[in-house]
């Protein structure tokens, strides 16, 4: 990872965040926590709020109750956070390599060439685009692009970086891949929120919310959503949601013991000490512990 990139000032905390449209009440008392390092799962039946919720933390809609922050940062003095949208706005008549050009000179001001040149390479590995460098988009198979769309994103290595149903319309294969491909973006020290229906991936993220009709009905690690459902597997889950209103989903999972000592775990590699300081985004300390959690992470632990 180049040394211009910026890694996480603290955890994403999304707390009690309601958003409204037209009258009506989209999203009810939202609150996640995420760490450095982890990516979540979003999922959900249509209609849900998942594009609601992307859009309120990339600000471009305020949250009408409630709070966004990262580590002592408001969203708004995070700078630019990474959004692959649903739908990719390519340059179809460009290569993948001038189209990254291109979005790097935008993107990297104050860089030379060669540290742009050098950046765009470490990317295009990244996505395993190698070898496509040359194509235009327009020749791209549908995965390839989204890839690309990625690739535009992790040039400047944002701290957080949220992806819209990345994976729809992909073959199991690739839906896999991208997934295992977000999750090592993630393991970079980053924080990464995906809307998803790649349910057989889901347990590459450390952590998993469920949105219906707005409410969390679940918000924990992938697993224990299995034996909370009381299903075998993920895409039967949604069966259970039709059961009780979205209210009582919320209800339950905000009064559920697991799910609030999940909403206040510590970060994974943080000790409390940095954790603390980091909270507080002193410089210094901040960044002792961000090497210290750069130095775990080359190790990862878990699957
Ligand atoms: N501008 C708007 N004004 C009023 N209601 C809206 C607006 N945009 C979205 N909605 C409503 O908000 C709810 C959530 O929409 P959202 O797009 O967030 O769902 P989603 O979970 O992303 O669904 P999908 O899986 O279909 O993409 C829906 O009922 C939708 O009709
Ligand atoms: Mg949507």
């Amino acid at each position: 990872m180049g040394s211009r990139t910026s890694l996480p000032p603290g955890p994403l905390r999304v707390e009690n965040v309601g958003v409204s449209l037209g009258g009506t009440r989209i999203l009810k008392m939202v609150n996640l926590t995420l760490h450095a390092g982890e990516m979540c799962a979003l999922i959900g039946p249509s209609g849900a709020g998942k594009s609601t919720l992307i859009k309120a933390l990339l600000g471009l809609r305020d949250p009408d109750e409630g709070s966004v922050r990262m580590g002592s940062l408001s969203l708004a003095k995070l700078g630019p956070v990474g959004y692959v949208p649903q739908d990719d706005a390519l340059h179809r008549g460009l290569t993948v390599r001038s189209e990254l050009a291109y979005a790097a000179e935008l993107r990297m001001p104050g860089t030379s060439a060669e540290e742009r040149q050098s950046r765009i390479a470490e990317v295009l590995a990244q996505v395993d685009l190698v070898d496509r460098a040359q194509i235009r988009i327009r020749r791209l198979s549908g995965g390839q692009r989204k890839r690309v769309s990625l690739a535009l994103e992790l040039l400047t290595g944002p701290p957080l970086l949220i992806l819209d149903e990345p994976t729809s319309g992909l073959d199991p294969g690739l839906e896999a891949r991208t997934m295992t491909l977000l999750s090592q973006v993630a393991g970079t020290g980053r924080i990464v929120l995906v809307a998803t229906h790649a349910m057989e991936s889901i347990e590459r993220a450390e952590a998993l919310c469920v949105l219906v009709g707005g409410h969390v009905a679940f918000f924990g690690p992938p697993r224990k959503a299995l034996s909370y459902f009381r299903v075998d597997r993920y895409a039967e889950l949604f069966r259970q949601l039709e059961k009780q209103s979205p209210s009582s989903w919320g209800l339950t999972a905000s009064a559920d013991p697991d799910q609030r000592a999940f909403l206040s775990r510590p970060g994974p590699a943080l000790s409390s000490a940095a954790a603390r300081t980091s909270e507080q985004g002193s410089p210094t300390s901040t960044d002792e512990a961000l090497d210290r959690l750069k130095a775990q992470m080359v190790s990862p632990e878990a699957s």
